[in-house]
């Protein structure tokens, strides 16, 4: 009655949707996973699909020509691509969670209608706020933006952005007015051919190698004043209020990072003998991976019960930061068991496994490392206590 479901169901429509993302994954993606691991690079055909799809603009409304489906169907997506290739999942959390929905929820109608569409059908976006000397302290950047009569000028150089590579638009943060600290940094939207805006140096990361992550640098980028993107002096909201949601998107990357692993992991168990037996019957294997599935199982309900609390727009900034921390825990204990319960097999590039592994630490790093999900979350339970 108070329109919540219980939060281990999916609705008809999601169950659909992980369905076909899971035959998509697995016909198309799977095949071409180790290669482009490997040469880190994203296969056009993918990004293509990923499009065609509307898995590029999944709560993007209707009136945009989006599919305009829910905050669990991005969840789903992101969880179900995950376990196959924890790298396309990223791609495809990012365009949603971070650059539609700021677009989405911010934007004004012209912004909205001149940027939507071209996200859900073929443009690739990226969130722009860390610098090299401000990940975690993210407010304090240096990127500075400069009014000049009807635009406003830009420089500084943001790093780590995930999709920088591909993406079409930006959504870059800069502060026009340091003196009053992050209360002066304000949202831009840059579109990539804007003079002054280049791509820097491309990662070359341990996991999620598929996804690119690159420097952007802003260099007199003239960005005009309706391309602000929200109030002036209200960007550290934007982004924080986008990581809020994104965080979840993580965690369900995360969580379906730890389920394709254990998936991809048990049948082996089951067919391997040692000493006369299938070594999944050993209680010491089993006991193992049992532990697993509940842990994964608990991530799936802190994952899911944090997209409903968001979707039914009742407060979830804490649940997401449990969802995100938790699940990455779970993503990296997982797959490092599964190396275990492998052998020496699980030590190499002929299982998953190991490149699950390799992509599981990121999730302890982005949209907030660890210790600041836990800085949020005792936040929340000094603030309880106290009042
Ligand atoms: N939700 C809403 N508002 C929040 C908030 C939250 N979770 N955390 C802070 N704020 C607001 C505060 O209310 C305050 O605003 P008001 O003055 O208007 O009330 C303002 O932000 C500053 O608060 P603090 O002094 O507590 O903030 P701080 O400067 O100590 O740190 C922070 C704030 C930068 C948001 C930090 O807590 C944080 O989250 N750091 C991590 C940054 C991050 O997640 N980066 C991710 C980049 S994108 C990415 O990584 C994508 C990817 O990989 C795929
Ligand atoms: P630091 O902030 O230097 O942290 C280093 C260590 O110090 C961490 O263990 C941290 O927990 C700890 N620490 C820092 N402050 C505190 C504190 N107050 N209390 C306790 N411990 C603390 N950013 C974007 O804007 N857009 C993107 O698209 C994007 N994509 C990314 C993709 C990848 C693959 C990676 C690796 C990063 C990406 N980032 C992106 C940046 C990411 O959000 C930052 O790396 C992250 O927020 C951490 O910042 P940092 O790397 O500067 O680490």
């Amino acid at each position: 009655s108070d329109g919540l479901k219980p939060v281990t169901t999916l609705t008809a429509v999601e169950m659909a949707l992980r369905d076909t993302v899971q035959q998509y994954s697995m016909e198309k993606i799977k095949p071409l996973v180790k290669k482009m691991d490997a040469e880190s690079y994203l296969d056009k055909g993918i990004l293509k699909d990923l499009f065609e799809m509307g898995l590029m603009g999944i709560e993007i409304p209707e009136k945009y020509q989006g599919p305009g489906l829910n905050f669990m169907s991005s969840v789903v997506v992101i969880e179900e691509l995950a376990k196959i290739d924890p790298a396309i999942s990223v791609i495809v959390d990012v365009q949603n969670t971070l650059v539609n929905n700021c677009i989405n929820r911010y934007g004004t109608e012209e912004q909205r209608s001149k940027y939507l569409p071209r996200l859900a059908k073929d443009m690739v976006g990226s969130f722009c706020l860390s610098e090299q000397g401000s990940g975690s302290d993210a407010f304090a950047m240096k990127t500075r933006a400069e009014k000049n009569g009807d635009y406003y000028i830009l420089n500084g150089t943001k790093a780590w952005i995930t999709n920088a590579k591909e993406a079409g638009v930006f959504i870059v943060m800069a502060n026009e007015n340091p003196s009053v600290g992050y209360k002066g940094i304000t949202a831009f939207i840059v579109d990539r051919d804007t003079p002054g805006l280049s791509i820097g140096k491309k990662e070359d990361k341990l996991g999620i190698r598929a996804s690119s992550t690159c420097e952007v640098i802003l260099q007199d980028v003239k960005v005009p004043v309706s391309n602000v993107l929200g109030q002036v002096g209200k960007g550290y909201k934007i982004a924080i209020e986008g990581l809020n949601e994104g965080r979840i998107g993580i965690a369900a990357q995360m969580l379906g990072l730890a389920q394709g692993c254990f998936d991809s992991t048990l049948p082996y168990l089951i067919q391997r003998h040692q000493f006369g037996k299938s070594i999944a019957e050993f209680q010491g294997v089993q006991f193992t991976y049992a532990d697993l599935a509940v842990e994964i199982e608990a991530a799936r309900l802190l994952t899911y019960n944090a997209a409903r609390l968001q979707e039914n727009k009742l407060p979830f900034v804490h649940q997401a930061s449990m969802a995100k921390l938790y699940s990455s825990r779970v993503a990296e204990k997982t797959a490092s068991a599964c190396i275990s319960m492998l052998g020496g097999v699980g030590y190499t590039k002929e299982y998953d496994a190991e490149k699950f592994f390799r992509d599981s630490k990121v999730g302890q790093i982005y949209e907030g490392t660890t210790n600041i999900q836990l800085q949020v979350i005792g936040k929340h339970i000094l603030n309880k206590y106290k009042s």
